[in-house]
């Protein structure tokens, strides 16, 4: 291993954990464009501004995505992890659930295997799970 794997190795907890948002669900389109900004976007900018006092901004990225592919489930949102399940959850309410969101994913971070059985999620993630996806080093779970 090289110095630069070694640098690179030691900052792998930084960002360790991503929380995909899809910034398309709820848009509105008119003529193959859309219109004025989506639920999507509305959501993600509740997330960015809530993230601003979280606790692991530092290791828990937002990352903005164009489509989860979960589209009549809007809003959407992915936990995932290297090692870890990776989860999909929809039917999130622009207004009422970023903070569960982020509560939500700290308790993920917390979880070696990152597992969030049903009772131990908030109340705005308890329906709508739309995938559970193992990690790639390993099925658990
Ligand atoms: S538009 Fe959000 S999942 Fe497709």
């Amino acid at each position: 291993m090289t110095a630069v794997d070694n640098a690179l190795n030691s900052n792998s907890d930084v960002s360790s954990h991503t929380l995909f948002v899809c910034k398309t669900c709820a848009s509105v389109w008119q003529d193959g464009k859309r219109i004025g900004e989506s639920g999507g976007e509305k959501f993600l900018k509740k997330l960015q501004l809530l993230a601003q006092d979280w606790e692991l901004r530092e290791k828990f990225a937002i990352q903005p995505v164009e489509c989860m592919s979960a589209c009549n489930r809007s809003c959407v949102v992915a936990f995932a992890a290297q090692g870890k399940i990776t989860y999909l959850f929809g039917d999130l309410a622009v207004d009422e659930s970023a903070s569960a969101v982020l509560e939500c994913a700290n308790k993920y971070y917390d979880k070696n295997d990152g597992i969030l059985p049903w009772s131990e999620r908030p109340e705005a993630l308890k329906k709508g799970i739309l995938a559970k996806i193992p990690p790639i080093s390993g099925a658990r779970g």
